[in-house]
């Protein structure tokens, strides 16, 4: 993003009128590097586990999807990037969160106040709750770009415009003055995206941000987001629980299931070829586009509660391929080839990468 609060020529249509998601942007450079993040809960029913040894790296204009069932610990572990896990009950108890060369689960408050919502930003999954309904646009907008960038006056003003064309707002030197009630779905969308997207972050976090949406609004958003990474350079964690999105949106994918990432890699290597058993169930009940269905998952039994979870393989209650083994020791990543890895003993017989298993509990795979 430009700091200068210049405004581009924008055509209002333009990100409406073509399906294709727009090339990938990657770049070679690491803007966060995620190692072995822990985040627990204490619970009266024991340590919820939510995130456990979650590790992944993102690049510059590259998006990372994160993908799992209700529960999994995507939202956790966005949370958990942000310094933002509700404590109590929740603690990071574990891990390394670099982010721009800097490990910012050792610095202080004062300073993660500058980098969250900065540096770092996220977008939340419903646009209506992320939006005070008492203030109006300009406000919601000039509050996140005054705290980040110290700017008033007139140029204060030029970039909320500036925000809001950046996410294709029609007129936005008028419907700054909107209130949220007056926006519809997905203006309110794009008003977030633009307090998401102000402060010129390196990463955007964007936990379900389609969830209330229909499709073609979805669409349409899903797209701006990709051409605003592509003039920013930036870095984007895309959580959903949509396998179907993830093809569209993402470079590379984790999957998640219970606290960990099972299976990883290009996307096109985990929609062509995947390796672990979750990550086949989920694409296979992946909706085709001729039927309209909101059931997104197929998958038998339900996910496990994430305290006391059994040892060995968490996905052993559901899974047909189960083993002995697999109910006696946490299966380590196997390398598929490519940057596709997964962790599963079917894959057994395969390289085993045998760095990233921690001794106790068992990680999933770093992306
Ligand atoms: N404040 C909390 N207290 C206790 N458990 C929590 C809390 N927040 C989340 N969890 C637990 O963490 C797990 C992961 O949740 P979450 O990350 O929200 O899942 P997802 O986003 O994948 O649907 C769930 O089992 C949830 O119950
Ligand atoms: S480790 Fe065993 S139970 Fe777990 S996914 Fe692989 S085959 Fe299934
Ligand atoms: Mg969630």
């Amino acid at each position: 993003m430009a700091e200068e609060a210049t405004q581009p020529d924008v055509d209002e249509t333009s990100t409406v009128a073509t399906d294709d998601f727009g090339a990938s942007a990657i770049q070679d450079e690491i803007i966060l590097e995620v190692d072995d993040l822990r985040t627990y809960f204490a619970t009266r029913w024991g340590t919820v586990k939510a995130v456990d040894g979650v590790s992944f790296i993102l690049r510059k204009g590259e998006t990372l999807g994160i993908v799992g069932e209700s529960g999994s610990g995507k939202s956790v572990t966005s949370l958990s990037l942000m310094r933002l896990v509700q404590s109590p009950p929740g603690h990071i108890v574990g891990g390394r969160v670099v982010l721009n060369g800097r490990d910012i689960l050792q610095i202080s408050e004062g300073e993660m106040t500058k980098v969250r919502g900065g540096e770092i930003s996220m977008i939340l999954q419903d646009p209506m709750s992320a939006l005070n309904p008492v203030f109006d646009v300009q406000d919601q907008v000039g509050e996140a770009i005054r705290i980040h960038q110290k700017v008033k006056g007139k140029t204060l003003i030029d970039k909320i415009v500036y925000a809001l064309r950046q996410v294709r707002i029609p007129a936005p030197e008028i419907r700054m003055k909107d209130y949220p009630h007056q926006l519809s779905g997905g203006m309110r969308q794009r008003v977030v995206g633009a307090i998401g997207i102000s402060s010129n972050p390196s990463v955007l976090i964007a936990d379900e941000p389609t969830t209330s949406l229909d499709v073609t609004i979805q669409a349409a958003y899903l797209r701006l987001l990709r051409e605003i990474q592509a003039e920013a350079g930036l870095g984007i964690i895309f959580i959903t629980h949509d396998f179907g999105i993830v093809a569209k949106m993402c470079d590379r994918v984790g999957v998640m299931y219970a606290g960990r990432m099972v299976e990883t890699g290009d996307v096109r290597d985990i929609f062509n070829h995947p390796q672990h058993p979750y990550t086949q169930a989920l694409i296979a009940s992946v909706p085709k586009l001729e039927e309209k269905t909101e059931r997104l998952f197929s998958i038998e039994g339900q996910p496990p509660a994430l305290y006391n979870l059994p040892q060995g393989c968490a996905f052993a209650p559901r899974c047909p391929y189960v083993m002995d083994i697999c109910r006696e020791e946490f299966p380590p990543e196997f390398d598929q080839g490519g940057n596709q890895r997964a962790a599963c003993w079917k894959l057994d017989g395969g390289k085993r990468l045998e760095e990233a298993v921690p001794e106790a509990t068992g990680a999933g795979a770093g992306v």
